[in-house]
């Protein structure tokens, strides 16, 4: 499907935004592994939850769906999967495989999980290396995905430092460290989104240098009723947008404000952007607030070092507000991007390009000169969510028309973006 939209001359009103994705992703799989029933208020119907909701019902986990979106899930507790008869496909989903794997390395059986081609192109050797570490036997085809998974049920905890700071490597050792035994203990040095531990309730211990984080099979996984906060990461294309088109404030309500995500906010303030947070509160173990933004002229920023992984979903849709900044917006530190769902500085620079953006490429960002004339042209979505999202920002702003191609990628992640963007257009 392809979307055209038109420069708008009128951007203004209340977005509703899908549940956070990588929560979602979490409470289901916590619920799963825990032992008693979950009730999860406002799950997304966005693709990549569905996979993980998808992959656990096939392990046996009994399922309930509402009309309200919820979810009830009847955990199995540790021991109570049962083998899968085929293929755990997790679609697009980068979390679910990650994820999943930690908590299939110490299962008696065996299984395999399959993704689509973007999901099949990632770097799976990042998970494979600790898991194997840990006694599972785990093989990967070239390093991607298939991912099979032998039956194990002697896993031993390991003391892991993180190569790289990444919450999905974090949270499948800390999930295999479930099934362990002894403690399983990983360190990191650089922040990455931590709903894992948050949502667990694992033991964390801070130093000068970097925290670790502590799992073991004697851990109890909590169960209960959650409501899944909005998603912080697709508020932030609304943020954007309101920031560079809006015509009077955009409002958000019940977003999630989880520090170790909402970089962005720091990133757009510093840009001059005009967020207000009010209504402070929080949703289970997440804090969530309600958020108003109106347009306010921005200027070119840097975004590097530490602050990279709290804005690394986010980074497409900066570049997208450094084209209309004052100045030039240089990212850097930032070369994970190009292991996402398609490669996003690439992505980026092409579709900014094309638009007749002034935009210098490097291994591990981009620059790109604001407030340079832009006409609306075809652009592709790479078949990446938050590339789709990104450049449906970007056409607000633009002269003329813009045309995206496979703009229904948007559903991985915020499946009503679209008809968000009409609504806060009309
Ligand atoms: C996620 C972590 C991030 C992020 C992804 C979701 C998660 O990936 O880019 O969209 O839910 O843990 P990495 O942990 O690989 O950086």
């Amino acid at each position: 499907m392809t979307r055209t939209i038109s420069r708008t001359d009128s951007f203004a009103g209340r977005a509703h935004l899908p549940a956070d994705k990588s929560i979602a992703h979490r409470a289901a799989l916590f619920a799963a592994i825990a032992d008693g029933p979950s009730i999860l208020h406002n799950f997304p119907s966005s693709a990549d939850p569905q996979s993980t909701l998808s992959c656990l019902r096939q392990l046996g986990v009994p399922t309930e769906t509402s009309g309200d979106n919820s979810v009830i899930i009847h955990g199995v507790g540790r021991t109570g999967f049962s083998a899968p008869d085929a293929p755990l496909d997790c679609g697009n989903s980068g979390t679910t495989m990650r994820l999943l794997s930690g908590v299939l390395a110490g299962q008696p059986f065996s299984s395999e999980l399959t993704g689509d081609a973007s999901l099949s192109s990632r770097p799976m050797q990042r998970i494979a290396r600790p898991l194997r570490s840990m006694g599972a036997t785990i093989s990967l085809t070239n390093g991607h995905a298939p991912i099979r998974v032998q039956p194990c049920d002697d896993l031993t905890g390991i003391h892991y430092k993180l190569p790289v700071p990444s919450a999905q490597v974090k949270s499948c050792v800390l999930l295999a460290g479930l099934w362990a035994k002894g403690q399983t203990i990983v360190y990191e040095t650089v922040r990455s989104r931590d709903h894992t531990e948050r949502m667990l309730n694992l033991t964390i211990r801070s130093f000068d240098d970097g925290r670790t984080i502590h799992s073991d099979s004697s851990h109890t996984v909590p169960h209960g009723t959650f409501t899944l906060p909005g998603d912080f990461s697709a508020a932030a294309f609304i943020l954007v947008a309101a920031s560079i088109a809006g015509t009077a404030p955009v409002h958000m309500s019940g977003v999630g404000l989880n520090p170790s995500r909402t970089g962005l906010l720091a990133v757009l303030r510093r840009m001059g952007a005009n967020i207000q947070i009010s209504n402070k509160r929080t949703s289970g173990v997440e804090p969530v607030g309600d958020l108003s933004v109106r347009r306010y002229p921005l200027h070119g920023v840097t975004v590097r070092g530490e602050e990279i992984p709290n804005v690394i979903d986010e980074i497409p849709v900066i570049a997208v507000a450094g084209a209309f900044a004052n100045g030039v917006t240089i990212i850097r530190d930032a070369t994970e991007l190009r292991y996402k769902e398609c490669d996003r500085i690439k992505a980026t620079v092409t579709n900014l390009r094309a638009l007749g953006a002034k935009v210098e490429e490097f291994e591990d960002g981009l620059a790109v000169t604001g407030q340079v004339p832009l006409q609306g042209t075809r652009v592709s979505s790479y078949d990446d969510h938050r590339i789709a999202m990104a450049m449906g920002v970007a056409a607000l702003g633009v002269h003329g028309t813009t045309t995206i191609e496979d703009a229904d990628a948007a559903a991985v992640s915020f499946p009503e973006f679209w008809d968000t963007i009409a609504a806060l257009q009309a």
